[in-house]
């Protein structure tokens, strides 16, 4: 069998008001329009998830809260009604999603493997979270390529953020090695805000933009910050400062999927493609993407630009 590989990493935030923009007919509220700018970067992910012919979505969720370790979808098939709690709004929306249960339980194995606690998720019934499917629902529209989902814990919150990173650290490489074993075509989605300060009034018409900016500049300087260390393939200084930019910035990467999708993409030092940064009520949000063809790919210092050359082969 062929050796598997993630074919695409991406950071893929989740606010439900991108998907309330686009109108799809699995949401009942309707907007006349909102963030393009940010909807904008995502239609950019999927043209480059749709070159790479991918077999999997593998998505790591914020708000798949687990109190004791990892848990993994475990069941082939859900269908139900997500509502976002925050915004039941903006967001309603009716799913029906396949998972990919053979590669969850492979990952599951090979994290056990390496010490982790983790449980797989076998209650048909269970509601799927909104983090989960925003992000795949905005990534990959037509629901034909089955996901693998993956719980967020509380390790930052009950212990601290290194703890919770070095768990990450192992729950990446558990993915990228069960990848590999598989012989499919991963893309991997890490479902999260940066800076998470937001704003606690929502205006009449939400999609009014008259009203979005980021909530503060420092928080803003932070998303600058790593979004600058992304695209010149500093990870592993990412991978440093994530504790402080989580706690300074409030940022969404306290749920681990950044740390995760770093983990599983070998801390990448060739330049991340930034598709899109933009603000939603207040929190920053950027569409991220790595492709782990362009390895060869070095920084341009002298024109800050990402200097992107056909590697060749599959993209
Ligand atoms: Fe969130």
């Amino acid at each position: 069998m062929k050796q598997g590989e993630i074919v695409l990493g991406a950071l893929a935030p989740h606010p439900p008001h991108l998907v309330y923009a686009e109108n799809p007919p699995q949401n009942e509220p309707k907007a006349e329009c909102g963030w393009e700018v940010l909807r904008w970067g995502y239609e950019r992910l999927r043209k480059s998830l749709a070159q790479r012919k991918v077999d999997v979505l593998i998505v790591h969720s914020p708000h798949w809260r687990t109190m004791t370790g990892t848990h993994f979808l475990g069941v082939e098939h859900f269908k139900g009604l997500s509502v976002d709690p925050v915004f039941p709004n903006l967001f309603r929306f009716h799913y029906d999603l396949k998972v990919d249960v053979e590669l969850s339980r492979q990952i599951f194995t090979e994290a056990q493997g390496l010490g982790l606690e983790v449980q797989m998720m076998t209650n048909p019934d269970f509601r799927i979270d909104y983090g989960t499917i925003i992000s795949c629902h905005l990534s990959r529209p037509e629901w034909d390529i089955p996901i693998v989902a993956i719980s967020s814990h509380g390790l930052a919150r009950y212990f601290n953020m290194e703890v919770m990173q070095a768990v990450m650290l192992k729950l990446g490489q558990a993915t990228k090695v069960a990848v590999e074993k598989s012989g499919k075509r991963a893309a991997l989605l890490a479902s999260n805000s940066l800076s998470h300060r937001h704003f606690v009034v929502e205006p009449e018409v939400p999609e009014d933009m008259s009203f979005e900016h980021i909530q503060n500049h420092s928080q803003y300087l932070w998303d600058m910050k790593v979004l600058d260390l992304m695209k010149r393939g500093q990870t592993q200084e990412l991978l440093e400062i994530m504790p402080d930019f989580t706690e300074q910035a409030v940022a969404e990467t306290d749920g681990g999927s950044l740390t995760w999708l770093l983990s599983a993409l070998d801390f990448p030092t060739y330049p991340a493609e930034v598709h899109a940064y933009g603000s939603v009520i207040g929190t920053g949000n950027a569409i991220v993407e790595w492709n782990p063809h362009n390895r060869q790919v070095e920084w341009n210092p002298h024109n800050r630009q990402v200097e992107w050359r056909a590697q060749g082969g599959a993209q």
